[in-house]
């Protein structure tokens, strides 16, 4: 494939994004030298820091940016310093607001233990061995964007939030989680609350009306509080689970877990297409790690690994840049968030030198089409 030229959004944001960040677009930028493309990086204000230059966390420049890019990389937001704002005005705000300003509905969280680091998973190492899942999570929708409400009621304090769905919203996550389906192993599970809320009844309906146009995959269901059960007790009986805004808000993050790092795990959002993506790790700002070279850049490093597959086609260099982290590992060195024994621990800055290092000692130009395929 002749070299591609793509505009990427960087947004730091606080904490131990800025950290984070700078790893990932390191190896992005030595992806780019080895196989002749060419990422052109701009990095925006979002979140605390931008609250404290423009007074918003999302400012105007920054979102016009992200809809102009070909992609966007996220870092993480907030921190102690913000916390006293109101909640509308905190750097956490400003998620919602560029989920909102560039149409973002669908999130993907992959679940993929690397070989080497299933020792870390909480769970034993057989109940762990065949896990490979995929959270399709809709994003725009649900008691996060209904109204929340308090008032004061025959003098007492009343608070309400509300929950919405229509089917069009239903349907355009689920085709996609179909779709996902259907390129993996024909398995989607379905989670609702549908013995309970309105709004499950309506998504149950229609993620079946939808089946009979993916025969290849097999459709059922699960009520959310079994799902969360499940995935402790059997996670490799999952291949694609689709589900609601705060459902898969919660599973993702156990779902994570059973990663053994949150400091491991990508994510994707994405609207009609994958153009103009974003791509985070799922991690927060972790205040108390910041500036301590310790934070985990894998996290960020496989977001940039899923924004080469998904949004730009390049597969090959997605698996070159897996690949080197998997040797790392296997050379046994780890952040400490990984380490199951206090020897291997090192700093993030020498895990990503290790990194690069692994990457220019292993791709010369004979060896450009051998990898990944
Ligand atoms: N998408 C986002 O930007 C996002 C997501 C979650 C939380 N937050 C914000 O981040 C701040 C801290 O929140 P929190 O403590 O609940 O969540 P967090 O994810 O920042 O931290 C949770 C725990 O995981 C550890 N951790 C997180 N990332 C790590 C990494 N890369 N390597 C090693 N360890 C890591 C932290 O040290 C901490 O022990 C809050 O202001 C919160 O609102 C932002």
């Amino acid at each position: 494939m002749p070299g591609v030229h793509k505009k990427i959004v960087v947004l730091p944001g606080d904490g131990i994004g800025p950290e984070v960040t700078s790893a990932a677009t390191q190896v992005l930028q030595d992806c780019a030298e080895a196989f002749g493309h060419r990422f052109e990086l701009l990095s925006h204000a979002f979140g605390g820091v931008a609250i404290d230059t423009f007074g918003t966390p999302l400012p105007k420049e920054t979102l016009a940016a992200c809809r102009a890019a070909d992609a966007t990389l996220l870092g993480a937001v907030g921190g102690p310093k913000w916390e006293v704002l109101p909640l509308e005005q905190r750097p956490e705000a400003g998620l919602l607001g560029i989920r909102r300003g560039l149409g973002l509905f669908i999130n993907l969280r992959p679940l993929r233990l690397r070989e080497s680091l299933r020792r870390i998973s909480p769970l034993h190492l057989e109940r762990i061995a065949h896990c490979d899942f995929e959270i399709v999570r809709e994003l725009a929708g649900d008691i996060y964007f209904g109204r929340h409400e308090t008032t004061v009621e025959n003098g007492v304090e009343v608070a309400r939030d509300e929950a919405v769905y229509s089917v069009p919203e239903v349907e355009r996550v689920a085709k996609y989680a179909f779709e996902r389906a259907v390129a993996r192993r024909g398995h989607l599970t379905s989670v609702d609350k549908h013995n309970i809320l309105a709004t499950s009844v309506l998504w149950r309906k229609t993620v079946v009306a939808m089946a009979p146009q993916y025969p290849t995959v097999t459709l059922d269901h699960q009520y959310v509080d079994n799902a969360s059960m499940q995935l402790v007790l059997r996670p490799e009986q999952f291949d694609v689970i689709l589900t609601s805004n705060m459902f898969g808000d919660i599973l993702s993050d156990e779902a994570a877990a059973l990663a053994g790092s949150i400091g491991l795990i990508p994510s994707m959002s994405m609207g009609n297409t994958t153009k103009g993506a974003l791509y985070e790790p799922i991690h927060g700002s972790a205040p108390a790690l910041t500036g301590k070279d310790a934070a985990n850049p894998l996290g960020t490093i496989f977001s940039v690994c899923m924004m080469l597959r998904e949004s730009f086609g390049l597969r090959t260099e997605a698996d070159w840049i897996e690949r080197g982290v998997d040797r790392v590992l296997d050379r046994g060195l780890r952040t400490a968030d990984i380490a199951d024994d206090p020897k291997q621990i090192v700093p993030s800055s020498v895990f990503l030198e290790q990194l690069r290092k692994e990457l220019s000692e292993n791709l010369r130009p004979t060896e450009q089409h051998g990898w990944g395929v």
